[in-house]
């Protein structure tokens, strides 16, 4: 569907890696691919578009929906990042914790000094100009069944699996090649746990196969049928791929210059939240891999999208406002590669 049809009837437009909706993303969440990684860069509590509360205090009734969406559609190894001013993500904070998103960090948008000179009046200004917003990271935790349908948390549920062979605890590091450490991390009940690295769990579960008490279920199958793939074990978390010298501290000027877009026949910006693409593709780059799914339910100016499609992953996104979806829709045509090539893993 062309960008105009979309903007008279709603609808999908896709340009290469990217669908586009016009509309209320609550109504889209549905018809979307699971997401590796959400982009929540949704209001602020300024009431600057109609729905938008004009405090942050109603903040985490505004989201509430949007965050239960998400949860029924996040997979354990989902990651959100949630955009906001400091007071509004600790309003939504809460919300999101009940929906069972996991704290990971809080990253700071330090735009410097620049994006407030000429506007502080000392005279009457009555605190330190605010030049920050946060990202905040969250993930999944997963649950698997235990032995008696329960649901345990990941350390629990690999000891338990390990317990329900019979064996001895020290014989897992010897199913594992490693001296101490699936005792003293995989399969420890203490706060030194950490999660097994793939090929440790289908080695645990070969060796209780073959060494452990017979049994119906196969040891540590994550669907209750098959043994578990080294694959299969590494999508129980979210992804994290690392950045070194990078900190929870990310200088970067306001977006300006030709990455800025305009008003038509004015001088001024089109929309007053653009985020730059530097950052966006930051986020996306960190818990996604090529061919992974983003979604950006707030899409603005879709910046999360454009930073996706350069990094060759997949997007949904979706914008209420008929101009910024034009506008964006056609700037995700022009600055998006023309080609995709062939992804290394099938779309
Ligand atoms: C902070 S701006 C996003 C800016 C964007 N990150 C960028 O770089 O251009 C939030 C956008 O979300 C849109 N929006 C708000 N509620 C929405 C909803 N329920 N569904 C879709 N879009 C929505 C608003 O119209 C606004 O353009």
């Amino acid at each position: 569907m062309s960008p105009t049809k979309a903007l008279e009837q709603g609808g999908e437009v896709r340009i290469g890696l990217a669908s586009l909706y016009r509309g209320d993303a609550l109504e889209l969440y549905r018809k979307w691919e699971e997401p590796t990684c959400i982009i929540s860069d949704g209001p602020y509590g300024l009431g600057k578009y109609p729905g938008e509360p004009v405090t942050p205090d109603k903040l985490g009734e505004w989201y509430a929906p949007h965050i239960a969406a998400w949860s029924q559609h996040a997979r354990p190894d989902t990651t959100l990042w949630f955009w906001n001013s400091e007071i509004g993500w600790a309003t939504v904070h809460p919300v999101l914790a009940l929906h069972g998103w996991h704290y990971e960090e809080c990253c700071v948008w330090d735009k410097g000094i620049a994006h407030v000179a000429g506007n502080c009046n000392s005279k009457t200004i009555r605190g330190v100009p605010v030049v920050t917003e946060v990202a905040v990271r969250y993930t999944r935790r997963a649950a698997l069944s235990g032995i008696d349908g329960a649901p345990l948390d990941l350390k629990d549920w690999v000891r338990s699996e390990w317990l329900r062979s019979g064996l001895p605890m020290h014989l897992a590091n010897k199913a594992c090649g490693v001296a101490n450490a699936a005792t003293r991390k995989y399969l420890t009940k203490c706060h030194l746990w950490y999660f097994p690295p793939p090929d440790a769990i289908e080695r645990m579960a070969a060796y209780c196969e073959r060494h452990g008490a017979p049994a119906a279920r196969p040891y540590f199958s994550l669907d209750g049928i098959n043994p578990p793939s080294a694959a299969q074990w590494q999508r129980m978390r979210a992804k994290w791929n690392h950045t070194h010298g990078l900190t929870n501290v990310w200088t970067e000027p306001p977006v300006h210059g030709t990455e800025r877009i305009k008003a038509k026949n004015e001088t001024g910006y089109l929309h007053a939240n653009q985020k730059p693409l530097a950052l966006m593709e930051r986020q996306i780059r960190s818990c996604t891999d090529e061919a992974d799914v983003v979604w950006e339910p707030f899409g603005g100016l879709f910046s999360a999208t454009v930073a996706a499609l350069k990094a060759r992953r997949r997007a949904y996104a979706s914008e209420m406002n008929a101009a910024f979806f034009k506008a964006a829709a056609q700037r995700v045509q022009e600055e998006a590669p023309a080609t995709f090539g062939k992804l290394r893993k099938a779309a």
